[in-house]
């Protein structure tokens, strides 16, 4: 029983896009610091990019990276299984045993992609066509282009028109085959437009946003410079107000955290990686959204926690069920506060949303019904965070 006297109670939230960088790049996060940083931000269960090294192509890299992060995380965690040319029957017979596929259309950090008809089609055509395929949708041959122009200015190089082109083709292969999506962060208006259009035809089709686009634009990229640089990019005010228009057409937030160090990230700009950390802002920004009126609070639950357990069919994991061991994050919610990078946990020790005024404070996280983080303090020990199953 949890005494809960003026304080807000959430369920645990789900972050469903994390990168965690573990195994391969340890100096950008590991499976500890990164379960840490989700911790302190009010999220219990994580779902990991394929994109480290090697990646998460095969069996055998998977059952590897499972046993590597199983003594790091204090939180519950599942992973993606990355799409290459030729991992089709692979993918399929590990599917029970994955959150999802990460099918990626456009490169990215890392080395996934895949970008002729023929794997896509063939992906989508054998893996389970009720488990989600999740697609980084932008067009690699478009990426090329405007690249090969000579454009370095990143919202250039990464032009919404390759978004839109790669999300179209991958629409209509799902229709083709009747199989589930999952469009990974989407930026634009027009892709929103597209994902409606194609639900009205009976597409099963869901979609992500992040924080990141929620909260800022390319105005912010342009002052955050390097470290702004993601993709998708930041993009205009008129397509992250289109975000929260359609917010209700929105299925999940994730937050595509994307930890790189500041070394990195202070390189020349067209060497600088892409990705910036958000595991612990979500929760802290939604609040704020909810408490200034922007959004109902019920809505951010279901798009941070029912919608993501049902999309990718995540077993043990619930709202507040009564005499159920569960999630639960203690909020107190006239606590304000600064962000600032030295309170982030993440190993890369910055976020792009130092100086923002947060309204209500995280105090108590519960993780299956044992107080894991308390007033600042990790209670749990790594290894209390536990592999997740999947109901499909
Ligand atoms: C991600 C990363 O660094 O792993 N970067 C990014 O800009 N979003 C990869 C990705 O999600 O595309
Ligand atoms: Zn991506
Ligand atoms: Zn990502």
């Amino acid at each position: 029983v949890v005494e809960a006297s003026e304080r807000l109670v959430l369920p645990g939230f789900i972050d469903s896009h994390v990168h965690f960088r573990d195994p391969g790049a340890p100096q950008k996060e590991d499976f500890f610091t990164g379960t840490l940083a989700a911790l302190a931000g009010g999220v219990t269960t994580v779902l990991d990019m394929p994109n480290t090294q090697p990646p998460t192509d095969s069996r055998a890299h998977l059952v590897q990276k499972a046993a590597h992060v199983a003594t790091k995380a204090v939180v519950d965690y599942g992973f993606y299984f990355g799409a290459t040319d030729t991992n089709i029957e692979e993918a399929a017979s590990v599917a029970g045993e994955v959150a999802a596929m990460k099918l990626y259309m456009g490169s990215s950090t890392g080395t996934l992609l895949v970008t002729e008809f023929s794997p896509i089609y063939r992906h989508f055509t054998t893996f389970p066509l009720d488990k989600p395929i999740a697609v980084h949708a932008e067009d690699e041959q478009s990426l090329k282009y405007f690249g090969g122009m000579g454009l370095q200015d990143h919202n250039q190089a990464r032009p919404p028109l390759s978004a839109q082109i790669a999300l179209s083709r991958a629409i209509a292969i799902a229709e083709k085959t009747g199989r589930r999506l999952h469009v990974a962060h989407t930026t634009t208006w027009r892709e929103l437009e597209l994902i409606q259009e194609a639900r009205s035809k009976g597409v099963r089709v869901t979609c992500e946003v992040t924080p990141l686009h929620l909260f800022m634009t390319e105005e912010d990229q342009h002052r955050l410079r390097n470290f702004g640089k993601v993709n998708p990019p930041l993009r205009s005010r008129d397509d992250r107000e289109a975000l929260w228009r359609y917010f209700d057409d929105i299925d999940t937030i994730g937050t595509d955290h994307a930890p790189h160090t500041r070394e990195e990230k202070d390189q020349p700009y067209s060497q600088a990686p892409s990705g910036m950390p958000g595991v612990q802002t979500m929760l802290p920004l939604l609040l704020n959204a909810a408490s200034s009126g922007r959004v109902k609070l019920e809505e951010v639950v279901k798009r941070c926690v029912t919608n993501p357990i049902q999309i990718f069919g995540l077993k043990d994991k619930g709202t507040l069920e009564i005499g159920k061991d569960a999630d639960i994050v203690l909020i107190d919610p006239n606590h304000e506060y600064v962000l600032a990078d030295d309170q982030m946990l993440s190993k890369c020790g910055w976020t792009p949303f130092a100086g923002t005024k947060i309204k209500g404070q995280i105090q108590q996280v519960y993780l299956r019904g044992n107080l894991a983080y308390n007033q600042g303090n990790c209670l749990s020990t790594a290894g209390s965070g536990k592999a997740i199953r999947y109901s499909k």
